[in-house]
């Protein structure tokens, strides 16, 4: 099976027609236009400007501006752009530099990091979920396991031979940014922070609810200890030229399964989300951030903020690299409903879930999970 080698391989061979293990049948193809009584296939391309997220900004006077229109972005797009994350352009290059680097090596050193161990801390592979997949997908990935970092890191990759520290610096930044995020996030939810009850403390000297606020305070301490805790993957995908882009996707609908996935595109289009209805395409934004809001945050939000479908276009002419940080909770924590977040007129809207659950339901249909949401409600 030439495919199990990955899409890269087989483009370095020089391929002419996509594989049949990669046709999607005609409805689940690219240019299909969605929720149409007849689905037509007249080529729609529409491209959206994400909401953008200044993160400096969220440091600065203007916090509560900023935190309502995250709130807006994470209700609406499930998406945004984040700019000026203070993480510098060096190292964001350096590690698309570098992750090019990787899928430029024969396939024989990439080979040594192939496995289908879901739980292995470093895992080369090709589609989505190659053992599931009833149609494969035109994508090949790196994923490493980042904690905890002492555990996994002596199994990533030594060649190229400065990628262990070039990932390593890109890991650790990228934990730090999404722990701020999940401040600000909370706080967008209207969950208090440290410094708004500074304030309302200095203002109520004998205010009666410091009590509340003392309350607030350590429950936004335990979730972001939880978090520093926990887990964090990163997806390295490669996607090389397609002979025939319309036939297949570089990944198929899905919703990411965390808390936010924090994903760093090349120039190259191609990633989709599913924005009113429509398939609408994200212009990247050299040195940005796009974020996204992960089936637990949407749980964790009651439903407020939208874990949202997403797919990747391939194109016939260019490579395309991203390189994407998946943030959640530690694997073995339970995922629910923010109690803060519930009361008579917000009832609550979801099961407690947890990662095994998670799994299993992984296992039990093919590799997206679309309707993973609706299920567990
Ligand atoms: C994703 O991780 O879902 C999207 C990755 C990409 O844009 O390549
Ligand atoms: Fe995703």
């Amino acid at each position: 099976f030439q495919y199990q080698k990955g899409v890269k391989h087989m483009y370095e061979n020089g391929i002419e027609h996509v594989p049949n293990k990669y046709i999607l049948p005609a409805s689940e193809r690219p240019n299909v236009v969605i929720n149409s009584e007849k689905s037509s296939h007249v080529p729609q391309i529409i491209n959206v400007q994400l909401p953008i997220i200044d993160f400096a900004q969220l440091q600065g006077p203007n916090r509560t501006e900023v935190l309502e229109s995250l709130s807006y972005a994470c209700q609406n797009y499930g998406f945004f752009q984040l700019v000026n994350h203070g993480i510098p352009d060096e190292i964001m290059n350096e590690m698309v530099n570098v992750s090019k680097r990787f899928f430029e090596m024969p396939f024989s050193e990439r080979e040594k990091y192939m496995s289908t161990d879901m739980s292995s801390p470093v895992r080369y592979g090709t589609s989505f979920n190659q053992t599931n997949d009833g149609v494969f997908c035109w994508r090949d990935f790196l994923k490493l396991s980042c904690h905890p970092l002492p555990e996994t890191l002596p199994y990533w990759p030594t060649s190229p031979l400065d990628f262990r520290q070039l990932a390593v610096t890109y890991a650790k930044e990228n934990k730090y940014l999404f722990l701020m995020l999940v401040e600000a996030i909370l706080e967008s939810l209207g969950l208090k922070n440290k410094e708004k009850k500074t304030k309302l403390v200095a203002k109520n000297d004998d205010d009666e609810n410091n009590d509340d606020d003392d309350d607030d305070d350590d429950y936004i301490e335990e979730i972001l200890k939880e978090f520093e805790d926990g887990s964090q993957l990163m997806v390295v995908n490669c996607y090389p030229p397609c002979p025939e882009p319309d036939l297949t996707l570089g990944m198929p609908p899905h919703s990411d399964y965390g808390f936010l996935t924090l994903l760093q595109q090349d120039e190259v289009k191609g990633l989709q989300i599913q924005h009113q209805d429509k398939w609408v395409t994200i212009q990247p934004i050299p040195g940005s951030f796009v974020v996204n809001v992960g089936d637990h945050l949407e749980i964790f939000s009651n439903g407020k903020y939208k874990s949202v479908l997403h797919r990747v276009l391939v194109n016939s002419m260019k490579h395309r690299i991203s390189v994407a940080s998946l943030h959640s909770l530690p694997f073995a924590n339970t995922v629910r409903p923010s109690p803060k977040l519930i009361d008579e007129t917000n009832p609550r809207l979801y099961k407690d879930t947890d990662f095994a659950s998670f799994l299993q339901y992984v296992k039990s249909c093919d590799s997206t999970k679309k309707n993973f949401i609706e299920s567990r409600k």
